[in-house]
């Protein structure tokens, strides 16, 4: 079975958008198995956004990042990882589709409240950084 990691940002936590993130991934069928509201820190989100280490805006996603609390989740389901993404939108929520979830509730390319992994192996690497085997179903 496909698992994908959804993180509610701390701009969808500090908004109050949690239950509608969640809302969004059930009402399209998707089972959440693993969730936790945690501080990243900067180890963490280092590790997370590696791939973009270097670029010009990563100094900044990091202080954003670690900035306040985020729910991490972790979702199954037939295809979830492309379905979790099309259903999160376009990075930037001025080019994101109306009825996604940063076209709908993003604010700023870097405040666009939730991210997703985009492949099987981000999906595997960033539920581990995450979640341990105890708190996974088997
Ligand atoms: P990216 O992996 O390109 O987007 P996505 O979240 O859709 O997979 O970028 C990761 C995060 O980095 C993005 O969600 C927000 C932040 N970011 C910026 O702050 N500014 C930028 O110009 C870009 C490209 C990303
Ligand atoms: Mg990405």
């Amino acid at each position: 079975m496909e698992r994908t990691f959804l993180m509610v940002k701390p701009d969808g936590v500090e908004r109050g958008l949690i239950g509608q993130v969640i809302n969004r991934i059930e009402n399209r069928g998707f089972h959440m198995v693993a969730i936790k509201m945690l501080r990243i820190s900067q180890e963490l989100a280092e590790e997370q956004y590696a791939e973009h280490a270097g670029k010009p805006f990563f100094h900044e996603m990091l202080s954003f990042m670690t900035s306040g609390p985020v729910v991490a989740m972790v979702w199954e389901g037939p295809g979830v990882i492309q379905s979790v993404r099309r259903l999160m939108g376009a990075t930037d929520p001025a080019q994101a589709e109306p009825g996604t979830i940063r076209g709908d509730m993003g604010t700023s390319i870097s405040r666009n409240v939730v991210h997703g992994s985009d492949s099987r192996a981000a999906a595997e690497r960033e539920i581990n950084l995450f979640f341990n085997d105890s708190e996974l179903p088997g």
